[in-house]
């Protein structure tokens, strides 16, 4: 038969299917989220998250180490410190554990990437991201702190800082006193558009960060808006963020396609606790190929456009993708 069109054609072998992919995914696009505890010797698995753990700073390499095994060469850290209070001042502490963290990776391995999460939950005592006011997270207040525990990671050696408060003028906040304190070519990764969302809560388990009380929903944003994360990513690039970041990442795919389309920066995004347990859970109930999951959600993300992953499956990921799949 004389058909014009014959999609089919170009999906007749491997070598020929290989070459007409519209996505290429690449190890080097991956950061590993990592959980540093204060403490000796502990290796703690988190129950949440199957297969992820809590490291004291002394035992935190090991984690390095499989990253580098794995083909994984970017870190994003979060630290559980001992003591947290009102203000969350353990988050600046000059010997915080996520500052004692940076500095055991950096001692080994000094050329390894190491990215720290900026924010206060885990540091207060209300489990919130910010200073209180009675109720309210003041969001002025919170900027002065998000400054200090940035400039702090960086001093220990962090090479980026992403804040991911969604707090109002933090990006600027953290860009001068980065800036003033000759920081200036730390890079900053906004967690721009940031949902507050019920796939975070395995993580709230692992990093024990759960507010006390009430919810995130007057600074995270609502799941219902799309334009409003347009904003968000505009305020953020004005204010000087390198790099944007969408998060979660799979129930917000439209979200990465409008962001990839209007900014000309970098774009990332955070396959969130709540997808990797999913998938965990349905893999362990024999429920679907954990591998094939794996590799279609994480493509799915790259392909509707981030070009940066930050992803629990990170070390899977990077094999999977030296393999081609
Ligand atoms: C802290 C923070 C959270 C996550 C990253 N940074 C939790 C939250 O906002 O409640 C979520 C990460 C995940 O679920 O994997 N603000
Ligand atoms: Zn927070």
């Amino acid at each position: 038969m004389n058909l014009i069109n014959r999609p089919r054609r170009l999906r007749t072998s491997p070598t020929l299917r290989s070459m007409m992919r519209e996505t290429r995914m690449s190890p080097s696009s991956l950061i590993y989220p990592i959980f540093a505890i204060e403490g000796e010797n502990i290796k703690n698995p988190i129950a949440s998250l199957p297969g992820q753990f809590q490291w004291s700073p002394d035992r935190i390499c090991e984690a390095i180490e499989e990253c580098i095994q794995a083909g994984v060469e970017k870190v994003m850290l979060f630290g559980l410190p001992a003591h947290k209070d009102e203000i969350g001042s353990g988050a600046w502490a000059e010997n915080g554990i996520v500052q004692q963290a940076i500095r055991a990776i950096k001692a080994k391995y000094p050329d390894f990437y190491v990215i720290t999460d900026v924010c206060m939950c885990e540091y207060t005592s209300h489990g919130h991201c910010g200073i209180l006011c009675d109720h309210y997270v003041d969001n002025d207040k919170t900027l002065e702190c998000l400054a200090k525990i940035a400039l702090s990671h960086a001093q220990a050696g962090a090479d980026m800082v992403a804040p991911s408060d969604m707090m109002d003028g933090r990006v600027a906040a953290i860009r001068k006193i980065l800036d003033d304190n000759g920081f200036i070519n730390i890079p900053i990764m906004a967690y721009s558009a940031k949902y507050a969302s019920a796939f975070y809560g395995p993580f709230r388990d692992a990093a024990g960060s759960a507010p006390s009380f009430g919810d995130r929903k007057s600074y995270q944003m609502d799941p219902h808006n799309s334009r409003e994360a347009m904003l968000e990513c505009q305020l953020d690039v004005q204010e000087g963020a390198d790099i944007i970041m969408v998060k979660p990442a799979l129930s917000y795919l439209d979200v990465i396609v409008k962001a990839k389309e209007r900014f000309d920066v970098p774009l990332a995004a955070y396959s969130v606790s709540g997808e990797y347990a999913m998938i965990k859970a349905a893999a362990a109930a024999d429920l679907v190929d954990e591998y094939r999951i794996m590799c279609e959600s994480a493509l799915s993300i790259y392909r509707a456009g981030a070009e940066i992953l930050i992803t629990y499956y990170a070390k899977e990921l990077a094999q999977a993708m030296k393999k081609g799949d």
